[in-house]
């Protein structure tokens, strides 16, 4: 019997994974379940302090890849490139915080592939065998089970897969099917066969065994699970196929290449190379200098990896059993959750609730989204529904009218009726309160290590409850006039209740917990900031951080172009969030753009940030008219070169027709936020495109989003002279 040896000791470091998306197709909120929950446990981590590392990648490699980059006519690099860059973009645009986002196909992972490989072939864990495959003669390749369809042999059902039958469930293998055809050419595939690589998955039986009964920090359910398959004897695996095909080519062959699934989970080792250099490269001290062994193959860190229950196989037989074999550290941690529902059904194209990272942004703030799924997820792999009415009911009873609610009332009061000070906390006075508090940040951080998000949320809003009600019995309304220092008093005690609420919730909204820091005057704050560590400081601000949400319905109306232009009306936002971060700035100094007669070129003040900005107003507007004024831009909009010259945002301007209007906000400070009543504001980065579909309009001289009228703080943001048209 095969004994498995758990490291006891307290890691140095960590480095967590979440699986590597395909560079083949869009980030959906399916996707993001997994991410947001790798992110809010990885910002846990670091708000205690723990080394830890956020490493994934694009899963570049395989057959899908290659067809649909000969599709479109490009090569696989340029397909995957693409993917590449709008992958990180929508990961952003969702505060997801990678500390290494690479690729499969990078020299580092052929390096660790083959090494990899070589390691199982010289320990004879590797042989080789003909196979029999479907072929298509016409494409001159060969064919993946998914690749062929044909009549199911057992019901008969036309256009089944290779591998099951969606009429009857009927599993079984493509050389099955009742008259085949291939996918890619509609023609009947021959069999034809060739030789492929196996690794020898079952002589791994007893170690993986000892290793999923021995580690206690597998999900029960999940080893269960594989033990079946275990027990039921594992097949050995084939780990090769041949060209054309997108991936590294197997060391000595001609036209063979990795199974995409051998490469792909040994780009969690490249992935953390990419981290290391980068970061050895921040670090001056030699002697501090890591190496990915210091994560790979050392007794002082952890590997953790969240995945997604339909690749319970491979990450949980497959991949421990290469590291086994080649002498790397097998995974600490793998934590399976389960498959996103909407309204309870799968998500699905026709029911138009197929919604991408992108969809989702153009209507939605994302902290919405991940307080949502934070508030669902548990440490067990059950599945995760988005229910729009519960959606809607959560964000506005719990993180609006329970926590925001809390946060503003004791900010504002401050600010308005105290002068901003606090001071003079009596925690004796409030023993009970605070026992309650310190007892339930003890459980939150238990929650959060436990990957109880769920119960995590839950002692949030516990917190926010004790806040709101202490506030609402010690009624300090009544004290501000007479007893100030009474007021004073209370006042502090909650804003140490918001400080913890702004610390507990980093993991799960880094956004809005920044603004109360801001407000609180506080900057950087971590776990060990807890405690009634406020007394006598100055409030910076108080502003409604998160609004509510009105009508929820994320479903993408059928005749919707997916490429995101032309969204029109229906890309307004279902409730009170803004997703464009609308500012005043003062214009500082204007120029001619040296390349085109339309364009100028202005330095803007945001309020402390500079940035420059090309305009094409410059047949309407002399220079010295603009400067000194105070504009509305959009400072959330992707950079772009206009003819050579990069424009940091862009300004807002009424289209008349015939005329423009640029659109000034000069009763406004520069850097103050333009929006609608108690709208929340995204800063995720929008593009040009998506910004077009946004309704922005100008309707009897106010300038409305999606109807609702923009104004700052101190104004109505009107147009003087054109009073109808489109604002952009
Ligand atoms: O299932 C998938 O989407 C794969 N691209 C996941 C790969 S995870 C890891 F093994 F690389
Ligand atoms: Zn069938």
């Amino acid at each position: 019997m095969i004994a498995f040896k758990k490291t006891t000791t307290q890691p140095k470091r960590i480095v967590v994974t979440s699986a590597l998306p395909y560079a083949n197709g869009p980030i959906h909120i399916g996707h993001l379940v997994e991410y947001i929950q790798t992110d809010i446990y990885v910002r846990f981590l670091k708000l205690c302090g723990i080394d830890a590392a956020y490493c994934c990648a694009d899963d570049t490699h395989g057959t899908p890849i290659e067809i649909n980059a000969a599709k479109q006519g490009i090569s696989p690099e340029r397909l995957i490139a693409k993917y590449h860059a709008e992958h990180q973009q929508d990961f952003k645009g969702f505060l997801i915080e990678f500390d290494s986002y690479y690729s499969t196909n990078s020299p580092e992972n052929q390096t660790y592939a083959d090494l990899i490989f070589t390691a199982l072939k010289d320990a004879g864990h590797i042989y080789q065998k003909k196979v029999e495959n479907f072929y298509d003669e016409k494409e001159g390749r060969f064919l993946p089970d998914r690749y062929v369809k044909g009549e199911c042999p057992k019901c008969g059902a036309p256009d089944q897969y290779g591998d099951v039958c969606e009429k009857c469930n009927a599993t079984y293998s493509p050389t099955d099917l009742v008259n085949p055809y291939s996918i890619v050419s509609g023609e009947r595939p021959v069999r034809k066969a060739s030789v492929h690589y196996f690794f020898r998955l079952s002589s791994f039986s007893e170690r993986l065994s000892a290793w999923l009964t021995g580690n206690t920090e597998l999900q029960k359910e999940v080893v269960n699970h594989v033990m079946r398959w275990v027990e039921e004897g594992l097949q050995d695996w084939d780990i090769s196929r041949d060209g054309p095909y997108f991936g590294f080519r197997i060391p000595g062959e001609k036209d063979k290449y990795y199974y995409v699934w051998l490469d792909a989970p040994i780009g969690y080792i490249s992935s953390t190379e990419n981290y290391v250099r980068e970061r050895n490269s921040r670090e001056p001290d030699p002697k501090r200098h890591l190496s990915t062994a210091d994560y790979w193959k050392s007794d002082s860190s952890r590997i953790i990896h969240f995945i997604g229950k339909d690749i319970i196989y491979f990450h949980l037989l497959f991949w421990p059993a290469m590291l086994m074999a080649s002498g790397f550290r097998l995974p600490d941690k793998v934590v399976v959750h389960g498959f996103l529902t909407i309204n309870r059904e799968k998500m699905s194209k026709s029911r138009g609730t197929f919604i991408t990272a992108r969809d989702y942004l153009s209507r939605l703030d994302p902290l919405y989204l991940r307080y949502y799924y934070a508030a669902n997820l548990t440490s067990k792999p059950g599945d995760l529904d988005l229910d729009f009415e519960d959606f809607k009911a959560k964000t506005n009873n719990e993180l609006v009218g329970n926590i925001a609610n809390f946060t503003y009332r004791t900010l504002s009061f401050l600010k308005t009726r105290l002068g901003g000070r606090t001071g003079g906390l009596r925690l004796r006075d409030y023993e009970t309160e605070a026992g309650e508090v310190v007892e339930i940040l003890g459980r939150i951080r238990k929650d959060y290590e436990g990957l109880e998000f769920r119960e995590a949320v839950k002692g949030i809003n516990e917190l926010a409850s004790i806040g709101n009600r202490f506030f609402q019995e010690r009624e300090p309304w009544k004290l501000a006039a007479d007893e100030p220092e009474e007021a004073r008093a209370v006042l502090t005690f909650c804003a140490n209740v918001v400080k913890e609420l702004a610390i507990t919730l980093k993991p799960v909204l880094p956004t809005f917990s920044a603004g109360l820091e801001a407000q609180l005057g506080l900057k950087g704050l971590s776990w060990k900031d807890l405690g009634f560590t406020i007394n006598e400081t100055i409030i910076k601000g108080a502003e409604i951080l998160v609004g509510k949400l009105e009508e929820v319905d994320l479903r993408i109306p059928a005749d919707e172009d997916p490429s995101g232009k032309g969204k029109g009306a229906a890309a307004g936002p279902a409730g009170a969030a803004l997703p464009l971060d609308l500012r005043v700035a003062k214009v500082v100094a204007v120029e001619d753009h040296p390349d085109a007669d339309k364009l100028i070129i202005m330095r803007i003040d945001l309020g402390g940030e500079e940035r420059q900005i090309v305009a094409g107003i410059r047949q309407w507007y002399r220079k010295e008219d603009l400067v000194g004024r105070n504009l509305v831009v959009v400072a959330n909009l992707e950079p772009a070169k206009l003819r050579g010259v990069e424009s940091q945002a862009m300004l807002l301007a009424c289209d008349g027709g015939k005329d423009i209007e640029v659109i000034f906000a000069d009763a406004s400070s520069p850097g103050d936020r333009v929006g609608f009543e108690g709208a929340a504001v995204s800063s995720a980065t929008v593009s040009f495109p998506q910004f077009q579909g946004f309704d922005l309009q100008a309707r009897k001289g106010a300038v409305l989003f999606a109807g609702k009228p923009l104004r700052t703080s101190s104004e109505p943001i009107v147009t003087r002279r054109i009073p109808d048209g489109k604002v952009r």
